[in-house]
């Protein structure tokens, strides 16, 4: 039974590179596959992706720093495969992105560094979950 369980889960965490990948290839087959793509968590991390943008540009430009995303959405908001979450690693690695987020916001010492850390982070998550987004997201990061 126990092994049954674990390769189970061992399929489901293909799958869900698979599933991943497949959101960012833009593939006419492949949307119609999945019809259910703008799940609540793509669509917050769609937000979040501006966001960085935004404050790369604040730090870019000396600016006082600001995010308006609603970050804890994160353990909360609905995946487009429900089971990204039945693992020991969602919840820490969320708790890391969450903690570099609000270390560069209210006690911003070494701006470029922080926001790379932040960075970092989602990469770390994407890694294991979802890895069609890499590429993008180590677009974010600030060439020093
Ligand atoms: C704790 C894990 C985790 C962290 C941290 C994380 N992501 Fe994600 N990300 C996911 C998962 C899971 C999905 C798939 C969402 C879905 O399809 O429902 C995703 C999807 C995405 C997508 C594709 C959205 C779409 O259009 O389908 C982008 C872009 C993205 N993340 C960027 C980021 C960025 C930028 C950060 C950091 C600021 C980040 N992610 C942090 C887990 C994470």
């Amino acid at each position: 039974m126990r092994c049954r369980l674990k390769i189970l889960s061992i399929c489901i965490i293909a799958s869900s590179f698979f599933s991943c990948k497949d959101t960012n290839t833009q593939n006419k087959k492949e949307v119609t596959n999945y019809p259910n793509q703008d799940s609540q968590l793509a669509l917050l991390m769609r937000e979040m992706t501006n966001d960085m943008e935004i404050i790369k540009s604040q730090i870019l430009n000396r600016e006082k720093l600001s995010s308006s995303v609603k970050i804890e959405k994160v353990y909360t908001d609905i995946p487009t495969d429900s089971y990204v979450r039945d693992n020991n690693w969602f919840i820490p690695m969320t708790d890391q992105y969450i903690f570099t987020v609000n270390d560069l916001l209210n006690n911003p010492v070494n701006t470029k560094d922080q926001y790379n850390t932040i960075v970092q982070s989602c990469i770390n998550c994407h890694n294991q979950v979802c890895q069609g987004p890499i590429k993008r997201i180590k677009k974010l990061r600030i060439k020093k």
